[in-house]
This record gives structure tokens, C-alpha cells and sequence, in this order.
């Protein structure tokens, strides 16, 4: 069920992530306070009758309203190029997983071991248990263990699809023909959905991604299950 927390941005659950949602609100925070300001000026416009019969020119105005929204900008811009650059940052992973997306579902590789690889569908709606999130359960997860640096390279067989997980601001186009590279940290276990986000033909909607976070031995644990079957 939808509640008033789907409004915003998910809780985080990557030190990138935390750092983009405190980016949006400090941008958010710019925002508000010009869109007050400007909003107060105008209305007063309405609400007083003072004519200047001999206002032709105001230089040290124009400078000042022409330099002070470009120094405000610089107090986003600043911030923005360094989440930027954070973002493209790799940190020498201890995981490398290869997502390849498909009309219409994703399919892993684990290329550090045996190339262990699955697909992974969307369960319908009729075969999903009562547990189960509609749309955004898969049949197989990607397990990856959490507390550490994990390297995600994207690609796609078919068309453009793009592997999206809002928790850990992760988004990152699958090209056909190119392979494209990102890199998240863990904080803490648990279930983290995303979807699609390349509007890539009829079932679009319909090809989630699931992570199982899990501690660094269990993950050990599913890897050695994987290897020997
Ligand atoms: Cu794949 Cu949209």
C-alpha cells in the first residue's frame, strides 16, 4: 500500500545515496527560499500604486540582482560536481557483477566465480505469495553481500534497458554493444528493489531487480551452493 513515505526518496541504503538525498534538499532548500522571495516581490507588485516618473536606469541594482542569483548558483554547482565525480569514483571492488538486460528481464553474471550465471523474471501477479510485492518480486535475486565495494557492469542483448535501484542511487543505462560501469557500497542487509527505467518496449514495466544484502559469509555460504550445482 502506498503511503505518505512513497512521496519522497527512499531511505538510503549506500553512502552515495545519502549524499545525493542530502544534495536534493540542500538544492530543494535554495529553491524555496527563491521561489519565496520572488513570490513576496510580486505579490507587493499588485498591492501598491508607487510610480517613479523618473527612474530611467540603476546600475548598482542590476549588478547586484545580475552577480547575486550567480553566486547562489555556485553554492549547487560546487556540490553538484563533486557528487559527480563521487559517483564515477570505482574504490577497487571486492565484487564484480554483470547485469545484462533483456526484452524483458535481466540476466547476472558472477564473473569472479566460475561465471556463475541466472536469469532473473518478474513473478505474475497470479503466482505471487501473499508476501510478496506485485511488479517487483523476482524469481531469482541477486545476492550481494553488504559492506563492500561492489562493481556493477551493465549491458543489454536486445535494446536499451537501464538497471535502476533507488535505495543505493544506482542508474545506469544497458547498451547493446557497449558495456557500461558503476560501483556501490552496502550499508546494511536487506531486500532492495528497482526497475527499468528505459522505456524499452511492451513489458518495460515488468522487469525488476532485486538485491539480497546479506553479511559477507553468508554470502560465501550461497556462492560455494551455486559453484557445486
Ligand atoms: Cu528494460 Cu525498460
Amino acid at each position: 500500500m502506498s503511503t505518505w513515505a512513497n512521496l519522497g526518496l527512499q531511505d538510503s541504503a549506500s553512502p552515495l545515496m545519502e549524499q545525493l538525498i542530502f544534495f536534493h534538499d540542500h538544492a530543494l532548500l535554495i529553491l524555496v527560499m527563491i521561489t519565496v522571495l520572488v513570490g513576496y516581490l510580486m505579490f507587493m507588485l499588485f498591492l501598491n500604486n508607487y510610480v517613479n516618473r523618473f527612474l530611467l536606469h540603476g546600475q548598482l541594482i542590476e549588478m547586484i540582482w545580475t552577480i547575486l542569483p550567480a553566486i547562489i548558483l555556485l553554492f549547487i554547482a560546487f556540490p553538484s560536481l563533486r557528487l559527480l565525480y563521487l559517483l564515477d569514483e570505482i574504490n577497487e571492488p571486492s565484487v564484480t557483477l554483470k547485469s545484462i538486460g533483456h526484452q524483458w528481464y535481466w540476466s547476472y553474471e558472477y564473473s569472479d566465480f566460475n561465471n556463475i550465471e541466472f536469469d532473473s523474471y518478474m513473478i505474475p501477479t497470479n503466482e505471487l505469495s501473499t508476501d510478496g510485492f506485485r511488479l517487483l518480486d523476482v524469481d531469482n535475486r541477486i545476492v550481494l553481500p553488504m559492506n563492500s565495494q561492489i562493481r556493477i557492469l551493465v549491458t543489454a542483448a536486445d535494446v536499451i534497458h537501464s538497471w535502476t535501484i533507488p535505495a543505493l542511487g544506482v542508474k545506469v543505462d544497458g547498451t547493446p554493444g557497449r558495456l557500461n560501469q558503476t560501483s556501490f557500497f552496502i550499508n546494511r542487509p536487506g531486500l532492495f528493489y528497482g526497475q527499468c527505467s528505459e522505456i524499452c518496449g511492451a513489458n518495460h514495466s515488468f522487469m525488476p531487480i532485486v538485491i539480497e544484502s546479506v553479511p559477507v559469509n553468508y554470502f560465501i555460504k550461497w556462492i560455494s551452493k551455486n559453484l557445486n550445482s
